[in-house]
C-alpha cells in the first residue's frame, strides 16, 4: 500500500473497520517516553480490552500500513504543524490530505506526564455504566462523568494491586449509591477476570437500589445483589473486603467498625463530609484554626481520619492513607487503605489516640463505637 506517512508524528486515531466482525474497533497512536527514549504506542481497542503495542518512529510506517492494510479504512495523524487524514475506499484507493494545525501541537513526552493507563480504558465499554449515564454506547465517557470515572478507575486499579493471589472474594460497598463502583468492580473481576465474587452494595436509598437490582439483573450479574439499609444495622459475616467511597459522615465509620468486628481482610476507604467532629470542635486552643470555617472543616476532617487509621492499626492492620486521584478530580481524595495482618496490638497508638482526644475534647464515631462499645 502506498501511502505517505509524516515523520514525528504526535498522536493519532484509527477507525472504519473493514470487517463488521473482526477483533479491533479502533486503534489511539500517542507518542510517550519510556526510559528516558521515545515510543509511539498503538493501542489496539477490543469491545473489552486494550492491547499496546509499542513501536520506534523506524518501525512506526510497518505498523500503520499493515493496520490500514487489514483492518482499517480511516487514520488521523498528528505532528505538530499539520494534521493528516487518510482514507481508504472500497476499491483500495488511498485518500489522503494534510491541513495545517490552527495551533501548533505540543506533546510534551516526559515520564511525569506520560500517560496513566487505566484498568478499563476510555473505549472499553462497561455495559452498567452505559445504564448509569456514564458512558455512551461506544464506550465513551460521558464529560460530566470523567471525574467519576477516573475515581472509580484508580479505585478499582488500587484493589487489583492487593488481591492478586485471592481466589475468591466477598465484597459490601457501604453506601454505593448509584453503584458506578461497585458494578465497575464486579464487571472487571467477575466479567474479565473471570474472579469467583459476592458483591453487595448497600445504601439507604430504595430508589438507587431497585435501579441497581435492574441493572445486575439486566446483565445476568448473579453475584451482585443491592440491599437497602443503614450502615449502621448491618449484620454479616466472611467479609473479606469492605469498601467505601464517600460514604457520608460518620457512615464511613459503622462501615470500618464493621470491618474490625469481622476482622475483614481487606478496607479501601474514601471518606468525606467528616461533620462530627467539625460540629464539636471548640476548643480555645484551637482559636487560630476555628475562626476560619475552611481551616476549622479541613483540620476536623484529617483529625478524623487520622483517628480512623490510627485505630485500624491498633486493631491489627497494616494501614495506609494515600492521595488516589488528584485534587482537581475530587477535594475528598483520599483513601485509607488497610490489609488485616493480626499485627499485636499497639497500646502506645491507643494513648496517642485518646491524648488527642482529650486535647480537642471531641468524641469521634469509630472510636466510642470500638472502645465505649456505643451503638
Ligand atoms: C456521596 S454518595 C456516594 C455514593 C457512591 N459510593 C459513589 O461514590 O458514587 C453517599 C451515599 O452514602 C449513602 N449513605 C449515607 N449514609 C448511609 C448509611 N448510614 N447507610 C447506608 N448508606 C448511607 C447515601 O444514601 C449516598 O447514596
Amino acid at each position: 500500500m502506498d501511502i505517505n506517512i509524516p515523520s514525528n508524528i504526535l498522536k493519532g486515531t484509527i477507525s472504519g473497520k473493514k470487517k463488521k466482525d473482526q477483533k479491533y474497533e479502533k486503534a489511539k497512536i500517542q507518542r510517550i517516553a519510556n526510559d528516558n527514549k521515545d515510543i509511539i504506542q498503538v493501542s489496539l481497542f477490543t469491545q473489552k480490552q486494550v492491547f499496546h503495542t509499542n513501536c520506534s518512529d523506524d518501525d512506526i510506517n510497518d505498523k500503520l500500513i499493515e493496520l490500514l492494510s487489514n483492518e482499517f479504512n480511516n487514520m488521523e495523524l498528528v505532528t505538530s504543524d499539520f494534521t493528516y487524514s487518510y482514507r481508504i475506499t472500497s476499491k483500495g484507493k488511498v485518500l489522503s490530505n494534510r491541513k495545517k494545525n490552527k495551533e501548533e501541537c505540543f506533546v510534551c513526552v516526559t515520564e511525569q506526564n506520560r500517560k496513566k493507563a487505566y484498568i478499563l480504558e476510555e473505549g472499553i465499554m462497561v455495559p452498567a455504566l452505559v445504564d448509569l449515564g456514564v458512558m455512551t454506547p461506544d464506550g465513551r465517557v460521558v464529560k460530566s462523568s470523567y471525574d467519576k470515572y477516573k475515581q472509580i478507575n484508580r479505585f478499582l486499579e488500587t484493589i487489583d494491586d492487593e488481591i492478586k493471589n485471592e481466589k475468591y472474594l466477598k465484597i459490601i460497598d457501604f453506601g454505593c449509591g448509584k453503584s458506578y463502583l461497585t458494578f465497575i468492580l464486579y464487571y472487571y473481576l467477575v466479567e474479565l477476570k473471570h474472579m469467583d465474587c459476592d458483591i453487595i452494595g448497600l445504601d439507604l436509598k430504595e430508589d438507587v437500589i431497585d435501579n441497581c437490582n435492574k441493572i445486575a439483573e439486566k446483565y445476568g450479574y448473579d453475584h451482585l445483589k443491592f440491599f437497602k439499609g443503614d450502615v449502621a444495622q448491618y449484620k454479616d459475616s466472611n467479609v473479606d473486603m469492605i469498601i467505601t467511597l464517600h460514604a457520608c459522615d460518620t457512615a464511613t465509620d459503622y462501615a470500618l467498625y464493621h470491618a474490625v468486628n469481622m476482622k475483614c481482610k481487606y478496607i479501601f476507604s474514601v471518606p468525606c463530609c467528616q461533620h462530627e467532629i467539625n460540629a464539636e470542635l471548640e476548643s480555645d486552643k484551637l482559636h487560630v484554626i476555628n475562626k476560619f470555617g475552611i481551616l476549622k472543616e479541613r483540620f476536623s476532617a484529617l483529625t478524623t481520619d487520622a483517628i480512623r487509621a490510627n485505630i485500624l492499626q491498633y486493631f491489627g492492620y497494616k494501614t495506609q492513607v494515600m492521595e488516589f486521584v488528584d485534587i482537581e478530580n475530587s477535594p475528598k481524595n483520599l483513601l485509607i487503605r488497610a490489609e488485616y495482618k493480626n499485627l499485636p496490638k499497639n497500646e502506645k497508638i491507643k494513648e496517642e489516640i485518646d491524648s488527642l482526644l482529650n486535647m480537642l475534647d471531641v468524641k469521634q464515631k469509630l472510636y466510642e463505637l470500638l472502645f465505649n462499645k456505643e451503638d
